[in-house]
């Protein structure tokens, strides 16, 4: 039988089908928090500080008070229960004043990738801030998936693509370049996007349109639980390579920013 997935609650370690909440935190009620997903390889968590210090800025925008040292603390006990572990760690801070982490396997598949555009508009005084209101996000996914497809690709209503429900994408227009929307376009500051953004000098920030991506030679969606992932089909449409080469040299340029950061 598989061991029980482990929780944090507070301070406390325990399984996750034991830790309890008061039904009457707004955290619950209203989607009022914030949280992060971390990834960890062989029990060692990946990008710590960036994590922690975006959820401090999610909360000081959202007027939440967060304890960064407390759920430093709640992350090193809860993974030194969880033993080698792969796969992810969630952690939440609620309005409630709850410190929660949960130890979640990696799902999923690393296949290439089926989206269907849906039309988001970003929640412009949500800026800056990974809140718990993820709501429209994953019926953006469901949408997409009634429509056949794996995955949503928001894009605003003047046809400017955004990112993914919960990831960032990356698209080669020319075939030798890669671009990923800028942060002005509202879309999260995502810390895979940072991280290839600084270790391919072949992408930058550059807004992509519907029409400029249905050109598009290769194209990817990059985040936390993904790490670099092929995109094979847009709305119905094959994209000409799968995975492209920029695809794969960025897929092997993480896995070595990765293994290269945890060695040191
Ligand atoms: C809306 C959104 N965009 C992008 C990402 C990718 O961010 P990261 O690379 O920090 O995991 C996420 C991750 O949850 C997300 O929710």
């Amino acid at each position: 039988m598989p061991a029980p997935a482990l929780a944090v609650l507070d301070g406390q370690v325990l399984p996750a089908d034991e830790a309890r909440l008061p039904v009457t935190d707004e955290g619950l009620l209203r989607g009022d928090g914030v949280f992060e997903v971390l990834r960890v390889y062989g029990g060692r968590p990946f990008a710590v500080e960036d994590h922690l210090r975006r959820m401090a800025r999610s909360a000081a925008n959202l007027r939440l008070e967060l304890d960064t040292e407390a759920l430093r603390a709640d992350l090193v006990a809860l993974l030194s229960a969880a033993g080698a572990l792969d796969g992810c760690v969630r952690l939440l801070v609620t309005r409630g004043g709850r410190r929660i982490g949960l130890v979640e396997p990696l799902k999923g598949s690393s296949q290439p990738l089926a989206l269907a555009c849906i039309e988001y508009v970003p929640p412009r005084v949500l800026d800056e801030i990974k809140s718990l209101s993820y709501g429209a996000n994953m019926l953006a996914t469901r949408l997409a998936r009634e429509r056949g497809a794996d995955e949503a690709l928001l894009v605003s209503p003047h046809g400017r693509v955004l990112e993914g429900p919960t990831s960032t994408l990356f698209a080669s227009l020319d075939g030798t370049s890669l671009v990923t929307p800028p942060l002005s376009d509202r879309v999260l500051d995502s810390i895979t996007r940072r991280r290839l953004l600084a270790v391919l000098p072949v992408a930058r920030e550059e807004v992509v349109t519907r029409d400029e991506l249905r050109g598009a030679r290769e194209a990817f969606l990059a985040s936390t639980t993904r790490e670099v992932q092929a995109i094979a089909t847009i709305d119905g449409e094959p994209l000409p390579s799968v995975p492209g080469p920029l695809t794969e040299a960025a897929a092997r340029a993480f896995a070595d920013h990765v293994r290269h950061e945890l060695e040191h």
